[in-house]
């Protein structure tokens, strides 16, 4: 597709780039592909356009939603220790930053450092939160990174100069591939960081399933909202006819399968179109939008190791509900 000049006719339009059709595009072949299985799903990377990522904040804030306030305590009790991962000279690059809070915790603590890369798919959220990092760390070089980490992207030119790269991937966001995918992205992050890197990973742990559902099924209903905001920009970026009042927010521990599984119920019979195509609803029939995997501090470690990292320090908290664990390549 031709990407368009700016002009002085439509000074407000932002401008048109590959990049923004081949992302609207891939959504679009995401979402019809998804829809049209049979077992309806959606991938989850698709919650984060700018309210999702400001409604994801605010589940952190919610008391059910435990593991970001897990990991946060973990990385402050443990700040001097984890720093130690991270030479004088590194670059850190944190896979899926989304608010950076935990990223502030290890850069008081570290060395200092060739540059932070940001790596976020969310770029509106990535470029406000490296702009408010900066101010607080004024000395820091910050080269944000707009991509999907599911896919190959290229790091900054100071991060493939430094002598070595640390990967920082916080939030459990790890749970949200399924374990085969999991296994790719820290091959890949292999490749990516090279010889020598060290992996510093946030990952929830199982633990009794009340825990789990109080966790993603909160109160106050921002975790509906979160997915429900899925439909919201099915709607408005592929021209989607989602009625947001007949589809409702279901979430449940797997036990068998060590996943919180995220749906959308639809309440009756009905038919959607999205990008022209119309899909067919069973009442009660659902969309699968989200995994979100439970590791043991074992199972991760296998994990990992079988795709050639070793393991490197293992953190949790008191009541081993969260985990930090990092994992080192030879140099
Ligand atoms: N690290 C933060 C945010 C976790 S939410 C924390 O621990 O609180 C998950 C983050 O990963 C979001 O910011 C989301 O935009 C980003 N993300 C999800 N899938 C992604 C992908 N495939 N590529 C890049 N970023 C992704
Ligand atoms: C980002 N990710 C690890 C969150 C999780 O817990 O799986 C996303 C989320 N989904 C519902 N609540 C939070």
């Amino acid at each position: 597709m031709v990407a368009l000049a700016r002009s002085n006719i439509l000074p407000d339009l932002p401008p048109m780039s590959d990049e923004g059709d081949a992302s609207t595009q891939a959504f679009e072949r995401d979402v019809l592909k998804g829809l049209g299985a049979r077992r309806k799903h959606l991938p989850p990377k698709y919650f984060y356009d700018a309210a999702g990522s400001q409604l994801f904040d605010r589940i952190t804030d919610q008391p059910e939603y435990y593991p970001t306030r897990c990991e946060m305590h973990i990385l402050q009790d443990n700040a001097a220790a984890i720093a130690q991962l991270i030479p004088a000279g590194a670059a850190l690059v944190e896979f899926g930053s989304g608010s950076n809070k935990k990223a502030r915790i290890l850069l008081a603590a570290a060395p200092v450092l060739a540059v932070y890369v940001p790596v976020d798919i969310s770029g509106e959220m990535l470029e406000q939160e490296a702009a408010a990092l900066q101010l607080d760390f004024p000395r820091l070089k910050i080269h944000p990174v707009a991509a999907d980490f599911t896919h190959d992207f290229d790091l900054p030119e100071e991060a493939k100069a430094a002598p070595v790269r640390v990967g920082f991937f916080p939030g459990s966001t790890i749970g949200n591939f399924e374990p085969h995918e999991a296994a790719s992205f820290l091959r890949n992050a292999a490749k990516i960081l090279g010889p020598g890197a060290k992996l510093i990973i946030g990952a929830d742990l199982i633990k009794p399933a009340e825990i789990l559902n109080a966790a993603y099924n909160d109160g106050a209903g921002i975790t509906a909202k979160f997915n429900l905001n899925l439909l919201v920009r099915i709607n408005r970026e592929l021209g989607g006819t989602f009625k947001l009042d007949t589809f409702e927010h279901h979430a449940f521990y797997n036990r068998e399968r060590h996943r919180v599984e995220m749906h959308l119920a639809s309440l009756k019979r009905q038919k959607v179109k999205v990008a022209g195509e119309c899909f067919d609803f069973r009442a009660g029939e659902t969309i699968h939008t989200e995994n979100s995997y439970k590791y043991s501090v074992e199972s991760l470690g296998a994990l990992a190791r079988g795709v050639g990292w070793a393991s490197a320090g293992v953190w949790t908290d008191a009541k081993k509900h969260f985990s930090i664990q990092a994992f080192s390549l030879a140099p």
